[in-house]
């Protein structure tokens, strides 16, 4: 049965929620799920803002339908061809052949290259600032290349103000029942998924993201529209000023993210002495075991935090495996303007400290604070390093 949700007096969220979803993009777990939004615009013409997963696609269709009521549907804006929202482009065509596809050239390559789309259908091609009619809305189309794919590009509607996303300002985790922001306390329930969403998805082109807000910074929204997650019609800041702090790289607190791969317990004994000495020099920290927890976790936290310390055993001669991973993951998303501090374990010959060190030299605006290096086990000595570390720390926290 079909379950839209009203938006305004004639805008519809047609989308649907996948609670199954083991692994978005096959990468990261969405344990409360996801939402692929589509919204329906009836206007004297009728269009449809992209469609959804194969995986939603039968409540999506029933939901279209639902939302037309008969009428036909005139235009399909094409936002993003990622196929978490393109999927049912064909199953649209096929229950409304005389549609118009609404896309960019990218896009339209995009689209044949990933469907077998029917030559005979009707597109017409937008560029830069192009604007569309639909009777009382004018939508205007932006080109948002890389936020998160290079075709993307999102619509602003001048007559309702409202800012059609696509990926940027979405979030993991399903709707359950609500559709805006602000029906629920987002704050406290799923900003986190939404930091996570930004940073692993979007993260790694900040600089993309500030061309998108340089572009709109005159418009006025009073609304907006995203592919995932929450619609965003009151403190719209909530959502902009995070995302102004992610896409510059900038910490969003003050806090150490202690990461750490331990084979015995003894790199885990020096971090977790060092988030103790912290605490009690008043200064956050948290702690993830690089083994344990997911990697997507560690990325989003490497966002919040302002500081890190990484500390991880030698391995094979090297870092241990799943601390590389994490430290070439957060390479790959262009983490920048950090402290760090390193702490390497090796009981025969350790090498850890140097190649952490030589990964994260790769990043911009690194500084690196002290390190410190532990044969097996943390002794008297050691202590002494590590309690010269927190005084790095604390000393770089107050300059
Ligand atoms: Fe939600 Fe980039 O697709």
């Amino acid at each position: 049965m079909h379950c839209i949700k009203q938006i305004t007096n004639n805008l519809l969220w047609v989308g649907a929620n996948d609670r199954r979803l083991a692994m978005f993009e096959g990468v990261y777990s969405v344990p409360d799920g996801v939402s692929y939004n589509a919204y329906l615009l009836l206007d004297e013409k009728t269009v449809l803002f992209d469609t959804v997963d194969k995986a939603v696609r039968d409540r999506f269709l029933e939901n279209l339908e639902e939302g037309l009521k008969g009428r036909p549907l005139d235009y399909l804006v094409l936002q993003h061809i990622e196929p978490d929202h393109s999927a049912a482009i064909a199953d649209v065509i096929a229950r409304h052949p005389g549609v118009t596809l609404v896309m960019n050239r990218k896009s339209a390559d995009f689209v044949s290259q990933f469907f077998n789309i029917d030559n005979n259908i009707k597109t017409k091609i937008v560029a830069e600032g192009d604007i569309l009619t639909t009777g009382a809305h004018k939508l205007k189309f932006i080109m948002a290349p890389m936020v998160h794919w290079p075709e993307v590009m999102v619509t602003y509607d001048e007559a309702s103000h409202m800012l059609f996303s696509a990926d940027a300002f979405g979030s993991f985790g399903a709707l359950n029942g609500a559709i805006f922001a602000d029906e629920v306390d987002f704050k406290a329930d799923y900003f986190s998924e939404a930091r996570r969403y930004y940073t692993n998805i979007v993260g790694k082109y900040g600089p993309q993201v500030q061309a998108l807000f340089k572009k709109t910074e005159s418009l006025i929204i009073d609304m907006i529209c995203p592919l995932h997650g929450f619609v965003w019609r009151k403190n719209l800041q909530e959502i902009i000023n995070p995302y102004a702090l992610w896409s510059a790289y900038q910490p969003e607190e003050k806090g150490v993210m202690i990461a750490y791969a331990s084979v015995y317990g003894n790199t885990e004994n020096a971090a977790e002495i060092l988030a103790s000495r912290l605490w009690d020099a008043d200064i956050k920290a948290v702690m993830y075991d690089v083994s344990v927890t997911p990697a997507s976790d560690i990325i989003s936290a490497a966002f919040r935090w302002s500081h890190f310390v990484f500390a991880s055993t030698t391995y094979n001669a090297g870092i241990f495996v799943t601390m590389e991973a994490l430290l070439s993951d957060l390479v790959a998303h262009n983490i920048q303007n950090r402290a760090v501090a390193l702490i390497e374990n090796g009981s025969w010959h350790a090498t850890s400290g140097k190649l952490m060190r030589q990964m994260l030299e790769k990043c911009k605006g690194i500084r690196f604070l002290g390190d410190v290096s532990i044969k097996s086990a943390v002794k008297p000595d050691k202590l002494a390093e590590i309690n010269a570390l927190t005084a790095d720390i604390v000393k770089d926290f107050t300059s």
